[in-house]
């Protein structure tokens, strides 16, 4: 018997895991037809689409991310700069949460690499408003729920996601603890002040752009959930010239810069919070 197709996989997949989806137009519960239609009770309808992923847009976005930075973003994350990250990540997660959503998952690798360093097997959710991030997503990396979506008004059950992931993206809390199981968490990750700084200090020299402070979305995150878990991780790591035109184009630090510049290592600088749901 031939491999089955991307889709069929998908549909299959989904299917398995139907009660996690409701409908982001009237909240009802979702069911995935054989033929690959995503279907609430009020016949609200999404496509699996034939790379593996569903659009849950209402109406189409813009986004600044294009194609080729989802590209240069993949090409980053896979050459290992942020495994500290995701190694700390996946320890947070901890080896009882079932169900997993990353909110603002762009192409998806560090969902996929963080799933891969649990010790249990786990249903992994991406989100993201861009259609280009998610096709990359559905493309690459197989077993996993891709939607297109807006994380403010996600296609899934209130109660159902035992951790959210937030990693450099922005967020919506109400959504998030609507989505929360009693004992769930969410992990946000911010840029702190070194974060890449060696691109700051030579494309910004005295300008606003070349310090920055978080103290405002760390506060947010505090007043919205209990229990605050807050870390810092800071490292160094060389940069192979490669990857230079990469690194520049996948963070808006890199964009729009007059002349070039030399780079032979990158600081991660990150806040990661982790909270609970208040009661
Ligand atoms: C800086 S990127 C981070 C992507 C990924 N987490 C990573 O670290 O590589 C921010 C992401 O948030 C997504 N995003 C922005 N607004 C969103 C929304 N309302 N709903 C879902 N995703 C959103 C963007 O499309 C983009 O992929
Ligand atoms: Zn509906």
């Amino acid at each position: 018997m031939g491999k089955v197709s991307k889709r069929v996989a998908s549909i299959l997949y989904m299917k398995e895991h139907e009660t996690l989806f409701s409908c982001p137009l009237c909240q009802d519960s979702m069911h995935v037809t054989d033929d690959g239609h995503v279907i609430c009770g009020n016949h609200h309808s999404f496509d699996i689409a034939k790379q593996g992923y569903v659009n849950f847009m209402i109406k189409p976005s813009t986004s600044m991310y294009s194609k080729s930075l989802f590209e240069s973003r993949q090409e980053i994350i896979n050459s290992g700069l942020y495994n500290p990250l995701q190694q700390l990540i996946a320890k947070l997660i901890g080896e009882e949460a079932q169900i997993i959503l990353d909110t603002g998952c762009g192409e998806g690798s560090h969902l996929e690499r963080i799933a891969k360093l649990l010790p249990q097997d786990v249903v992994a959710i991406g989100i993201d408003i861009s259609k280009e991030g998610i096709q990359s997503a559905a493309k690459f990396y197989e077993q996993k729920i891709w939607c297109v979506g807006d994380l403010a008004n996600s296609p899934y059950k209130e109660r159902s996601i035992d951790c959210i992931l937030n990693i450099l993206s922005p967020a919506n809390y109400d959504e998030f603890s609507r989505l929360l199981r009693p004992n769930g968490k969410v992990i946000k990750v911010v840029p702190q002040s070194d974060y890449l700084k060696e691109i700051r200090t030579q494309a910004f020299a005295n300008s606003e752009k070349e310090s920055y402070s978080n103290a405002q979305t760390v506060q947010r995150f505090k007043e919205h959930f209990t229990n605050v878990l807050h870390e810092r991780i800071t490292y160094t790591m060389p940069l192979e010239p490669r990857l230079v035109p990469k690194l520049l184009e996948m963070t808006p630090l890199g964009w729009h810069l007059q002349e070039e510049i030399a780079l032979s290592e990158i600081t991660i600088d990150l806040d990661v919070l982790v909270g609970e749901l208040s009661i």
